[in-house]
């Protein structure tokens, strides 16, 4: 299909799934050499890196652990506005390599708030992984360690991302 529609908006055919399954398999190759020998653990943020964590994580050789967390948005009382509070973690990060499964990596204010509160759990070291990346909003200087596919300025929908919760189930990805 090379066009579809969601809700009230139309999308069309942007990258084909192979070529998403492409980048996750050249990704899952890297982190196979480079995390050799680490005490690692992934930590998939939900909902949206559900599926790209799914299909990464089978691809992996290394001994490793996975866990999801999710990110609570509430009213912050500073200017800055929202404040994203990490929930579910349970796991002991301490000494650990993190490495930080994104489903993508647009202005980079999500992220910030993710790694500043992994710190707090002093692990040995955070890597980040993100599918899509968008360039040409990335406002933070958190270096980007695995990335997938660059993407223009645009909002798209699949593979685990979403418009207003639907479209997370297609194997393609497609643009407004
Ligand atoms: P950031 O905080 O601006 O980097 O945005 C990151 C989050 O915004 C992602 O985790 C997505 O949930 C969402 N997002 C950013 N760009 C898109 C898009 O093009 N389509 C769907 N969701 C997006
Ligand atoms: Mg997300």
């Amino acid at each position: 299909m090379s066009k579809i529609q969601i809700l009230d908006k139309q999308f069309k055919l942007f990258i084909p799934a192979a070529d998403i399954q492409k980048a996750v398999t050249e990704m899952a190759g890297r982190m196979n050499e480079e995390l050799k020998g680490r005490d690692i653990i992934f930590i998939a943020i939900l909902n949206g890196a559900f599926m790209f964590a799914a299909d990464l994580y089978r691809k992996l050789e290394i001994p490793s652990r996975i866990t999801f967390l999710k990110l609570a948005s509430y009213e912050g009382t500073t200017t800055s506005g929202k404040v994203k509070r990490l929930v579910g973690l349970g796991e002991n990060l301490k000494g650990l390599t993190v490495v930080v499964i994104e489903d993508i990596v647009d202005t980079g204010v999500t992220l910030d708030h993710i790694v500043k509160q992994l710190k707090g759990y002093e692990p040995a070291d955070i890597k980040i992984a993100t599918l899509f990346f968008k360039p040409g909003t990335y406002r933070y200087e958190i270096p980007l360690d695995y990335v997938g596919i660059e993407v223009p300025d645009e909002f798209i929908v699949g593979y685990g991302l979403d418009y207003n919760g639907y479209g997370r189930n297609l194997e393609d990805l497609y643009v407004l």
